[in-house]
């Protein structure tokens, strides 16, 4: 007698459709086979996802020819690559970055209009445990990096003052590394979180980021390496702003002049968040503005204008309809 439980495979519920799929004797068959089975689909959004998805995939073997020997190096790449993710790095997330879908995403997610300040990647070295700042005080513990000032507003579309808004920011120091990218960190330290005034105004001393390379000991790095890209992204400050009754902004500025400007392995760079920096040579201006050294600093200057939620929601509410009606013209033409 066996030991084994007296239990049967079984499926997972779903009755065979009320139809015969062909037994496909060419390639092609195979493609309409399942895309007839993903009609089944019961949420129409799914279904619609699926069948685009499906279509493009089964394209993209086609148009390559792809090999076995191929598949299976992108099967065993797409398992390192998920093998890679721990709590804190996530593989998946970098692959998105490199291949521009993160930010493609983002940028159809976060339409602008009415001159509101655009979004960049959010990257994955924010944490929640940056230090309040007051208004004029530093991010960066001294002999992080050059001095650089940040000033600006938090405006409405309209040019009126946002006060109280939470602006989180943060920065690589001179080394090019975030804080949490040192094995010894005991503190938060290039990061802050501040409030803007009743005017909207802000202010905060932090150092001038520089270029850094994104992780490239994993399968994203090796992936960079076989195209011949870089893994540096141009240096950068992040920032994140929130108010109540605002679509939240999450953003970065681009100073001008960086090698890797225009080659962002990740593609968060757009044209309206490139800065000026201002070299300000002021011994006394300087030791004003509270940097202890004194001697001179860059000034990086930026009023930021946020959405309201519902101007968001009507924007991109725009966007889907365009979106849409492009998708049936072009349905409608195949
Ligand atoms: C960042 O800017 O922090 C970042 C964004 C995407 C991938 C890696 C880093
Ligand atoms: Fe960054």
């Amino acid at each position: 007698m066996s030991d084994a439980p007296e239990v049967k495979a079984t499926s997972n519920g779903i009755s065979p459709p009320n139809f015969h799929l062909p037994l496909p004797d060419r390639p092609d068959i195979i493609t309409a086979n399942i895309q007839k089975l993903t009609e089944l689909t019961p949420d129409p959004r799914h279904r619609f996802i699926f069948k685009a998805l499906v279509k493009h995939l089964h394209q993209f073997v086609n148009e390559t020819s792809l090999t076995t020997g191929e598949w299976m190096a992108a099967i065993d790449f797409l398992t390192r690559t998920g093998q890679k993710c721990t709590p804190l790095r996530q593989e998946n997330i970098l692959l998105s970055d490199v291949l521009g879908v993160s930010a493609l995403v983002d940028a159809l997610n976060n339409p602008v209009a009415g001159g509101a300040t655009e979004n960049s990647v959010l990257g994955p070295f924010y944490t929640e445990d940056a230090a309040d700042v007051d208004f004029g005080e530093s991010i960066a513990s001294e002999g992080k990096g050059d001095y650089m000032y940040v000033e600006g507003r938090i405006l409405t579309t309209d040019g009126q003052p946002i006060p109280n808004a939470v602006i989180e920011t943060w920065e690589t120091d001179d080394h090019g590394f975030y804080d949490t990218q040192y094995a010894d960190r005991s503190h938060p330290d290039c990061r802050g979180r501040l409030r803007s005034d009743d005017d909207g105004k802000f202010g905060y001393r932090a150092v001038v980021p520089v270029a850094y390379p994104i992780p490239g000991d994993g399968p994203v790095g090796e992936l960079l390496l076989l195209l011949g890209r870089h893994n540096m992204r141009p240096n950068h400050l992040h920032m994140m702003v929130e108010a109540p009754g605002f679509h939240k902004l999450v953003t970065a500025f681009y100073p001008d002049g960086c090698d890797y400007l225009r080659s962002d392995c990740v593609f968060g760079v757009k044209k309206s968040l490139v800065v000026n920096l201002k070299d300000v040579v002021d011994d006394e201006e300087t030791r004003k503005r509270g940097f202890p050294q004194g001697g001179s600093f860059k000034l990086l200057q930026y009023d930021i204008v946020l959405l309201t939620e519902d101007q968001s929601a009507t924007i991109r509410a725009g966007v889907e309809e365009r979106y849409t009606i492009t998708q049936d013209h072009k349905s409608n033409k195949s």
